[in-house]
């Protein structure tokens, strides 16, 4: 287990903290392990919400790009990503997020599949799959149209235009703002709240309000067949080499 991923149960909610904070939170397959097992094994130990936070100035600055690198050579992504994509479709437990400073790639799709979020003034979120060469994943190809509406979700997940805190919380992926110093409270303000709901009407609801999670589940692997594909482009691995090359 790594120490990049450090889980802690308080009462009945479940904080999930991203910790690797050289690297603005980018994830490792050994962080989505962690995810995933947090996650998914929630229910079954009396968790009643999980809160996924990450560090001052980095939320989650996406798939960590040396992993995409590497990628490109086998020509396949970490299956621990897709496995952790298809722990938050899936999660039997409400989801709450705290989002300070940079959500990047899976930093901002992963919020798509929480229940309810906070971002400090100083959160900026982005999906740049395109500028690297890539396509979006996580199931946001469906998720982000549903939110947003096409033309927003086009900006964003295509031409890879940032949003402000204030930009996400018109576009409703976000709830709510607060100074970033505030952020850990009130997320966790939210996740208690949640969890002092009755769990079984808290669930039912959920089901209904989020749909076929087979559909979301669907796309999910139908973006990784085309995410794959682009890993193992010219484009990809030359955005990958360029971002690494910038401070030489
Ligand atoms: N993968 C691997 N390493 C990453 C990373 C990622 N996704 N994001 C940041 N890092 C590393 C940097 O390489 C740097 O490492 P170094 O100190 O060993 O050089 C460290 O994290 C700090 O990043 P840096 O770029 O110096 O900080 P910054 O404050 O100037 O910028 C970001 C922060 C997050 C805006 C910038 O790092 C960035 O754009 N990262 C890439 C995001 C991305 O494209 N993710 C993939 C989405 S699909």
């Amino acid at each position: 287990m790594t120490d990049h991923v450090i889980v802690h149960d308080d009462r009945a909610v479940r904080i999930v903290r991203m910790n690797r904070p050289d690297k603005k939170n980018a994830l490792t397959g050994a962080m989505y392990q962690a995810l995933t097992h947090a996650i998914a094994s929630a229910a079954d130990q009396r968790v009643r919400c999980l809160a996924i936070m990450g560090v001052p100035g980095a939320f989650c600055a996406g798939n960590d790009l040396q992993d995409f690198l590497a990628a490109a050579q086998s020509g396949r992504l970490d299956r621990h990503a897709v496995q952790f994509l298809h722990a938050l479709a899936r999660s039997a437990v409400p989801l709450v997020a705290g989002v300070q400073g940079a959500a990047i790639g899976v930093g901002t799709t992963m919020l798509l599949h929480c229940d309810y979020v906070v971002a400090g003034t100083d959160a900026r979120f982005s999906t740049p799959f395109v500028k690297l060469g890539l396509v979006p994943e996580a199931a946001s190809s469906l998720l982000a149209p549903r939110l947003m509406g096409h033309r927003h979700a086009f900006a964003t997940l295509v031409m890879g235009r940032e949003l402000d805190a204030t930009a996400a919380l018109g576009c409703g992926l976000i709830n709510a703002t607060v100074v970033p110093q505030q952020v850990d409270a009130e997320a966790l303000k939210a996740a208690y709240e949640i969890a002092a709901l009755p769990p079984e009407a808290v669930a039912a609801s959920r089901r209904l309000m989020r749909g076929s999670l087979d559909e979301v589940v669907a796309r999910i692997d139908q973006e990784v067949i085309l995410f794959d594909e682009r890993l193992r482009s010219a484009e990809a691995r030359a955005a990958f080499e360029a971002f690494f090359a910038r401070k030489r």
